[in-house]
């Protein structure tokens, strides 16, 4: 018997007492963590704000947890600037379904928003987390795992994607430096166990993936002046969200706690976290990069995803059809399932499999046929775009620049006023102190 061990370099589900794996538990990391589940007051909040219905991952709850991202509504309904942070840590091989589950969410998050958006690729972490990895390695797996991410769909005109090895100096690296001399040891090693052998390059690597979410590590994006001294007081009033799988969120806990002490203080950047995304061998299982049975890849073609779906799908189907029709399938275990309701977005018709999954009228197979055509067509199209990406379009996302984007285009009326806010643009104008 074993708890769930959940931390930003591994993930493991709990065991039973005959060692068997369970499924996580979601409710026991956010209430440990102390995170705010998402109800149905802040997403009825978010349609009020934005005018848009819920991503099928937020009405479903695959993005379950949050931090202030009702602050984050309120600065979108007033018209005032944020930007959206996210990152990865780049690693060989193509992407699976799972590690695009952050990107998709987060493009959608830029698409409602209209708001900049910066991609860290933390090609450092890995080259320190995994004592194989060189330096040279992970640069080029930050140029193919770049590649992967502009197949996402993002706007080049609002994202900056960036490698920690290449990027990292100037004002991000002062940021850096201020923030890891407010941080000590023992804050470190409670948020990531570290201990007196871990190397001084991990100690000091949190600080890096800390201040990313300070907006004056980017001054390009925001015009100000990259080459001078001193960091824009205005631009580090500038919020921050990063969805992000949960494991990241020690990382955050330290910038919560220490964004307001730098000198430049910035607000404590908001957070949406999502679970982990069920891998074919069923719940508690890991999606893993040495295992291609466990998961659907980026690269996989359309018979590879048909037979890993067919054969390796952890099924809540019975025995035999007789049985399947007589009893009804399991789709609250079944993979297939679980994937449709990540991938299909008419409730109407998920209800309906379901329903009929369960009453058995559905056989595992005509099951197992939606989510395959499903996975397919996501599949597909992340190839096609992926094929698009030249050596032109990397170097045009991976160049420091100012980013142009509008925000909300109906900000609503200032609060004991009754004028709306004079700018045209409001998101390009710097707050008032
Ligand atoms: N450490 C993350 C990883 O290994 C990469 C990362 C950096 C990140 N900054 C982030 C992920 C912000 C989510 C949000 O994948």
């Amino acid at each position: 018997m074993a708890d769930q061990q959940i931390d930003p370099w591994s993930v493991q589900a709990g065991t039973d007492e005959q060692g068997n794996t369970l499924e996580f538990d979601y409710v026991a990391i956010s209430q440990k963590w102390n995170t705010k589940l998402i109800d149905q007051n802040l997403l009825e909040r978010f349609e009020k704000v934005t005018g848009k219905k819920p991503h099928r991952w937020l009405r479903r709850g695959l993005f379950f947890s949050h931090r202030d991202f009702d602050r984050i509504l309120d600065s979108y309904e007033r018209g005032d600037r944020f930007f959206l942070y996210t990152g990865r840590g780049p690693s060989s091989g193509s992407m699976h379904i799972g590690h695009t589950i952050p990107f998709e969410f987060t493009r959608w998050l830029q698409d409602v928003f209209d708001v900049p958006l910066v991609i860290m690729l933390t090609d450092d972490e890995k080259a320190l987390f995994r004592e194989k990895l060189t330096f040279e390695e992970v640069m080029q797996y930050s140029r193919d795992n770049a590649r992967d991410i502009i197949a996402m769909g993002f706007d080049v005109e609002k994202t900056f994607i960036y490698s920690d090895l290449k990027y990292l100096g100037g004002h991000f690296l002062l940021n850096a430096w201020e923030f890891s001399k407010l941080v000590t040891f023992n804050q470190v090693r409670g948020a990531f166990g570290f201990n007196e052998s871990t190397s001084i390059g991990r100690c000091f690597f949190p600080s890096l993936q800390c201040v990313a979410a300070f907006a004056t590590s980017y001054p390009e994006i925001w015009g100000d002046d990259p080459d001078g001294d001193l960091r824009s007081k205005q631009t580090a009033k500038i919020p921050c969200l990063i969805p992000m799988a949960i494991d990241q969120d020690p990382y955050f806990r330290l910038v919560r706690d220490n964004s307001h002490r730098m000198r430049f203080p910035s607000p404590k950047p908001a957070i949406i976290h999502s679970k982990f995304l069920t891998a074919l061998q069923g719940p508690g299982g890991k999606m893993s990069a040495s295992n291609p049975n466990s998961a659907i890849f980026m690269s996989d073609t359309p018979n590879q995803i048909k037979n890993k779906i067919n054969r390796h799908a952890f099924s809540g189907g019975k025995e035999t059809i007789e049985e399947h029709r007589k009893y009804g399938g399991n789709p609250d275990v079944d993979v297939a399932y679980q994937y449709l309701t990540y991938f299909e977005d008419d409730d109407e018709k998920l209800k309906k499999i379901y329903d009929e999954y369960k009453s058995g009228t559905l056989a595992t197979g005509d099951l197992k046929k939606e989510c395959i055509a499903l996975m397919q067509g996501y599949v597909k199209v992340f190839q096609e775009r992926r094929n698009a990406v030249t050596d032109e379009v990397l170097q045009q996302y991976m160049k420091p620049r100012k980013l142009e984007w509008k925000g909300n285009p109906n900000p609503v009326k200032l609060a004991g006023t009754s004028e709306a806010k004079p700018e045209a643009n409001p998101m390009k104008v710097a707050n008032k102190d």
